[in-house]
């Protein structure tokens, strides 16, 4: 029986910093107002000229050389993304070029937020049916560069980032432990960034067609706590452990308060809850591996840890996935 080990992490943001005191020259806001409400103190934007696929290959170089793997070892890549900079060739076909990783298959996942949950669970089947023995998953997005800077009740949310993990078969029991996705289709309306070819949700107006993302953040927040709690609890059941059992609870970073609400609602007292929103923002399908990245690097997470990623997004899809840290 193989068993699907995170054995390397890496991370990569742009350099700069767009404060809230930056947005109050951009749009009506103040930053009171986005600390208070959002729990974000600055994000990272990236230039004009630096794409996903920069900031994601920089992850990937990282989360390899922290394992200590041989690129030419890895026979898989997963690259979770609704911001790619071309639709094709892949962000992770450029991943695998850059990186050296020219024996691995590639390709691009598109779950919004729980994207690199969903490729933590693909990476988890691939490896049970020993269909592939070390895949690097990313989860990256430049989501500032398709936020209307007009509109304040997105652009004051959304930063940059990108994060890798490297996942190893090993028969060794440990790694993934339990996961699950979920979603519901119906909701698709409530937060969307249209295609190139302009499709809109079925249910809405597509006269003006928006170029931006669009979300009815009110109602998005509720969805949002109550998908993740029911992810939460669903896999600590199916699993067998409870809150008691895990080092650290890390979910999606979408809004402080959503981070609270869900953690109080799981069980989950705040001081085990791995929060970055405050300097990164929402970085939709990399904010789990950022804060992965920064927990093990400062050495919160340790080997055996048992750790719970949780997230939510566009779709409406979710997911959560148990697992071992190395
Ligand atoms: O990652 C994928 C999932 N995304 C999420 O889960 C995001 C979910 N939603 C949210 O995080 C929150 O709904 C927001 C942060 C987007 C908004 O917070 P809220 O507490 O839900 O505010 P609201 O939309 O109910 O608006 C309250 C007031 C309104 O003013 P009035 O009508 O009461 O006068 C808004 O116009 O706050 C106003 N407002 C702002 N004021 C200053 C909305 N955005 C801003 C802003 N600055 N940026």
């Amino acid at each position: 029986m193989n068993y699907a080990h995170l054995i390397g992490v890496g991370a990569a943001v742009p350099k700069n910093v767009l404060t809230n005191a930056d947005l109050e020259k951009m749009v009506d806001t103040d930053s009171e107002w986005i600390e208070t409400r959002a729990g974000i103190k600055e994000r990272h934007k990236s230039d004009d000229d630096e794409w996903v696929s920069d900031l994601a290959i920089e992850a990937s170089k990282k989360a390899i050389e922290h394992s200590g793997m041989d690129p030419e070892d890895i026979d898989l890549i997963i690259c979770a993304t609704v911001t790619g900079d071309t639709t094709m060739p892949s962000i992770a076909s450029m991943i695998q070029y850059y990186t050296g990783a020219k024996n691995a298959g590639a390709f691009d996942l598109g779950a919004a937020c729980p994207g690199f949950l969903y490729g933590l669970n693909t990476a988890n089947a691939y490896i049970k049916a020993d269909l592939a023995k070390n895949i690097l998953v990313i989860g990256a997005e430049t989501t500032t560069k398709v936020v209307d800077y007009t509109d304040r009740g997105t652009c004051i949310l959304f930063g940059d980032g990108a994060g890798a993990v490297v996942v190893s078969a090993s028969e060794e029991d440990g790694g993934i432990i339990q996961s699950y996705t979920g979603g519901d289709g119906s909701l698709g309306n409530l937060l969307y960034l249209p295609g190139m070819r302009q499709r809109v949700p079925v249910s809405l107006e597509k006269d003006p067609i928006p170029l931006y993302v669009k979300m009815a953040g009110n109602e998005v927040y509720k969805y949002a706590v109550k998908s993740m709690v029911d992810s939460a609890k669903k896999v600590l059941k199916d699993s067998g452990y409870t809150p008691d059992d895990v080092k650290y609870l890390i979910p999606h970073q979408a809004n402080i308060r959503i981070i609270e609400a869900t953690a109080k609602r799981s069980g989950f007292p705040m001081d085990k809850v791995l929060v970055n929103i405050d300097r990164y923002g929402n970085t939709s399908s990399a904010t789990i591996p950022l804060a992965l990245n920064e927990a093990v690097k400062d050495g919160r997470i340790g080997k055996g840890d048992l750790l719970l990623g949780v997230s939510f997004g566009s779709g409406f899809s979710w997911g959560a996935v148990l697992f071992r840290w190395n």
